[in-house]
């Protein structure tokens, strides 16, 4: 099999790119024998090149110039890990104008720029994939684009936010604080950097937009979406829902109701023997119904380096497959 060099440009080196770096790194030989891809990262756009990191990175990889990964002709893929909308939207857009392909995790800076950033891809000739921006690990991005294409989607509901999940978890099953729970999804890894967006429903907001964008064809503007989130759940509310046999879970609905689309944000009680509830801690799930496939549940970790990681390598291999051989 002939092999294909792929170098790799990533901007930002916090949890989403320690864990696509890591994913590479576990698995660069078998990517290597089944795609014929060789991948590796050639720079990484950090704030501080010289502080001490738990990876060891080989010198000269690590920069805080973001154009020496922009104009780099030896990188065929931008990997954008920044999270937040600037200068995240702004790098993207440069690098497809430069003619780079981009992966990105980052649903904030897609929702807000989803028909800027699409436009892009197609003026430049470039690919622009995003699967690690909707519920970390799960392939459902994939899945609409691909398999699902053949269907009018008729509604979504999801859990698809890691870090809600796991503290409603924790609260509920084990009578934990707010504080603490949340202390903790930070420590592991799954809150964004301001875990207001997590805990208010914004982030959910940001990937409700993507999804509505693919299955529905609709851009709607994550403000658009009625939005709210868990910061007023108390131990309280969820010891009442338990008296109901009900679990409270943050639930993202987009429906085609025959006159047009409705969509919301907001934490629902869920029956303790639906599906939904035993989705726990940062695990998300979706169901997706489709007119000719019917009903589908897809499951999976949400949040965390690893599993986003593998979402965002994912993509890589994908775009690296379709770059034509030049530097065997
Ligand atoms: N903060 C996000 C979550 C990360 O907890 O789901 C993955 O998008």
């Amino acid at each position: 099999m002939i092999k294909k060099q792929i170098v790799v440009g990533l901007l930002g080196f916090g949890n989403v790119g320690t864990g696509t770096y890591q994913a590479l790194e576990m698995n660069r030989e078998a990517i290597k024998e089944q795609s014929g891809l060789d991948i590796s990262i050639g720079k990484i756009l950090v704030r501080d090149p010289q502080k001490d990191r738990s990876i060891s990175i080989p010198p000269g990889v690590l920069t805080d110039d973001a154009g020496s990964i922009l104009n780099d002709p030896t990188i065929d893929i931008v990997v954008e890990l920044l999270g937040g909308l600037h200068p995240a939207g702004e790098l993207m857009l440069q690098a497809m104008n430069n003619g780079k392909h981009v992966v990105t995790a980052n649903k904030a800076a897609l929702a807000a720029n989803f028909k800027a950033l699409e436009k892009a891809a197609i003026d430049n000739g470039v690919q622009l994939r995003y699967e690690a921006s909707v519920a970390g690990g799960i392939p459902i991005l994939n899945a609409i684009r691909t398999a699902l294409c053949s269907n009018q989607i008729l509604e979504i509901k999801g859990i698809l936010n890691g870090t809600t999940n796991y503290m409603l978890t924790q609260m509920t099953d084990h009578g934990l604080a707010y504080d603490d729970v949340l202390k903790t999804a930070q420590e592991k890894g799954f809150a964004e950097a301001d875990p207001t967006d997590d805990v208010e429903g914004y982030d959910v907001a940001n990937k409700l937009s993507i999804l509505i964008a693919l299955a529905f064809g609709t851009i709607v503007s994550p403000k658009d979406i009625p939005t709210k989130g868990i910061s007023g759940i108390t131990k309280e509310f969820i010891g009442e829902a338990k008296s109901r046999n009900n679990k409270i879970k943050l639930i993202a609905t987009a429906r085609n109701n025959g006159a047009g689309l409705e969509y919301r944000v907001e934490p629902e009680e869920i029956p303790f023997h639906h599906p939904l509830a035993g989705v726990n801690n940062e695990f998300n799930a979706i169901f997706i119904e489709g007119n000719a496939v019917g009903e589908l549940m897809f499951y999976g970790r949400g949040a965390g380096p690893l599993p986003t990681g593998s979402a965002v390598l994912g993509d890589i291999i994908d775009i690296g497959k379709t770059i034509v051989p030049g530097r065997v």
